[in-house]
């Protein structure tokens, strides 16, 4: 079974409650999902790796750590994945960013892929897979099959908000993601919308409907 992480830093509980206010614009919301993001990464980074050094300080010699050289990778789902991207980098700014096109088809709910482009060397990166939604769980359980497809080896999912039925539909299809969220809402509604959630990511984020 999957582990689920809910991320209650209080910053990040503060910033999502802005974030799902109706009354909060698109720049605001845009500024807030990036943050939020960069917080979250900050959570979903803690067990890198690292490895000892020696530096000098202004003082002597001091043993000491740096990251051990593990190679990341950034991935959102687009197009409302591509909001947590920026808050991601600002902390890891190294990181290579590959991109999964999905869109939910509006009858079927199932997701259709229509581009993918990632890293070379995608295979041997610790990969984050982004996506500020998981509501049935069909695009990210889609995202990381096209990555497991492309040979990646290590993948944590990381979303925003998660439905309880997106979080155990992606736990069935995938029991070795860990998944990261900063909240478990109620449910989905008839048009599988996650119930209280945010409204849609995508129009939220780019001011469409
Ligand atoms: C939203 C969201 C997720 C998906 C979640 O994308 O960003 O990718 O829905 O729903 P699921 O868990 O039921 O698959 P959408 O399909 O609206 O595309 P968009 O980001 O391009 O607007
Ligand atoms: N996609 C969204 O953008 N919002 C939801 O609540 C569900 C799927």
């Amino acid at each position: 079974m999957a582990t689920v992480h809910v991320l209650d830093h209080p910053m990040i509980q503060h910033k999502l409650t802005l974030i799902r206010d109706k009354d909060t614009g698109p720049k605001e919301f845009r500024e807030l999902i990036e943050e939020v993001a960069m917080f979250m990464a900050y959570e979903v980074t803690r067990d890198l790796p690292l490895e000892e050094v020696e530096v000098e300080t202004p003082i002597g010699p001091a043993r000491t750590h740096v990251l051990a050289g593990k190679k990341l990778a950034v991935v959102p789902i687009l197009r409302a994945g591509l909001g947590m991207v920026g808050g991601i980098l600002r902390l890891i700014p190294a990181a290579k960013v590959g991109h999964i096109g999905l869109y939910r088809d509006p009858k079927t709910l199932e997701p259709v892929e229509y581009f993918c482009k990632l890293p070379a060397d995608i295979g041997e990166r610790e990969i984050i897979l982004v996506d500020p939604m998981l509501a049935t769980g069909g695009s990210a359980v889609a995202g990381v099959n096209s990555l497991k497809a492309r040979g990646a080896q290590s993948i944590k999912l990381m979303c925003v908000i998660a439905a309880p039925e997106g979080i155990k539909a992606f736990c069935a299809a995938h029991p070795d993601i860990p998944v990261y969220t900063a909240a478990v809402d109620k449910y989905l509604n008839e048009q599988a919308y996650i119930v209280p959630g945010l409204g849609d990511a995508g129009d939220r984020l780019y001011g469409t409907r």
